[in-house]
């Protein structure tokens, strides 16, 4: 029998990463194979490599999926190191407090298991990107061509044509590993990319998430995380959904109207480091440019059983 397709998420939970998973579980039952969540694999970024790796498998646990298999990545980008984000995801890399996960992580290292699943299902495997793409680019390193056989890639990151949120000019996951970046996208590859230009699209304000309620296990999980996120700095007044939206856009082509091009990142201007460069028009990187805000938050409401929230009124 050859093993199930479905989706494998490459992540450095992270708050909106944990939304993500929390949201593919959710839209996972057993058997279905069009959303089967057939592993996770990690990458150090906002979080050290271990720390996202215990964060994944305490995620999978809380939601009592302990045995979708965890794969650890690289601790480092292809060059230097990177660069946590404990003041923004909390310092467990998590807000608030999850238990003990109780499974341990696989033995097989991330890129050995991608080019194992993506050879055994050739088309038939979703990969969605959510952190820096050192995972990917070291896939494409050592098993050249494969990264190809996915059915489809979806990744989070970059700033196409709007500022970026770690300098004005990058996106955390590209100024994380701008030379993995630049790889993947400057590659043959068809790809989605959600940029922060589409992610702003999708955002709850502190009054919204605090009137949200209800919930099957994974949604009352995500309200618990967003809730907590809130009160990690009374300041914030905003939570723009990165990660969920990459998850949405790679389980509905209709999420969003977008433009196919041809793009590149930079790996040497240190000012510009990891700016998302647009070479042309047309090619293999299809950015969302009209995000459909209703739909992606009804899905969010289907997916996770919430109350409280009315995508056709949140403004
Ligand atoms: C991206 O960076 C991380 O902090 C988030 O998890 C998301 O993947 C947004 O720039
Ligand atoms: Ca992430």
């Amino acid at each position: 029998m050859s093993p199930p397709a479905g989706i494998i998420i490459d992540t450095d939970p992270g708050i909106d990463d944990a939304i993500a998973i929390l949201m593919a579980l959710a839209g996972s039952p057993q058997g279905d194979l069009a959303h089967q969540v057939i592993g996770l694999t990690t990458v150090g970024g906002n979080v050290p490599l271990a720390r996202a790796t215990r964060n994944a498998l305490a995620v999978l646990d809380a939601a009592g999926r302990p045995d979708i298999p965890v794969h650890r990545g690289s601790s480092r980008p292809l060059a230097g190191r990177f660069g946590y984000s404990f003041a923004f995801h909390g310092n467990t890399g998590l807000p608030g407090r999850l238990p003990k996960p109780q499974a341990g992580h696989a033995n097989q290292r991330a890129a050995e298991f991608l080019a194992q699943r993506l050879r055994a299902s050739p088309g038939e495997i979703t990969l969605v990107a959510l952190g820096p793409l050192t995972n990917l680019a070291r896939l494409m390193q050592r098993h050249p061509g494969v990264l190809e056989l996915a059915g489809s890639v979806c990744v989070m990151g970059g700033a196409v044509n709007s500022p970026g949120n770690v300098t004005p000019h990058a996106e955390f996951n590209f100024y994380s590993d701008p030379m993995a970046a630049d790889m993947v996208l400057s590659s043959t590859v068809q790809l989605t990319l959600v940029d922060l230009g589409a992610s702003r699209q999708v955002a709850l304000s502190r009054r919204q998430v605090s009137a949200l309620k209800g919930g099957n296990r994974m949604g009352e999980m995500a309200i618990r995380l967003l809730q907590d996120w809130f009160r990690l700095d009374q300041g914030r007044d905003q939570f723009q959904f990165y990660d969920p939206l990459a998850l949405a856009a790679s389980m509905d082509s209709q999420m969003a109207g977008v433009r196919q091009m041809t793009l590149q990142v930079e790996t040497q201007d240190q000012e510009r480091l990891g700016e998302s460069k647009v070479v042309r028009p047309g090619g293999n990187v299809a950015v969302p440019e009209r995000v459909d805000g209703v739909r992606f938050f009804a899905m969010l409401n289907r997916l996770f059983g919430w109350d409280g929230l009315d995508p056709e009124n949140l403004l």
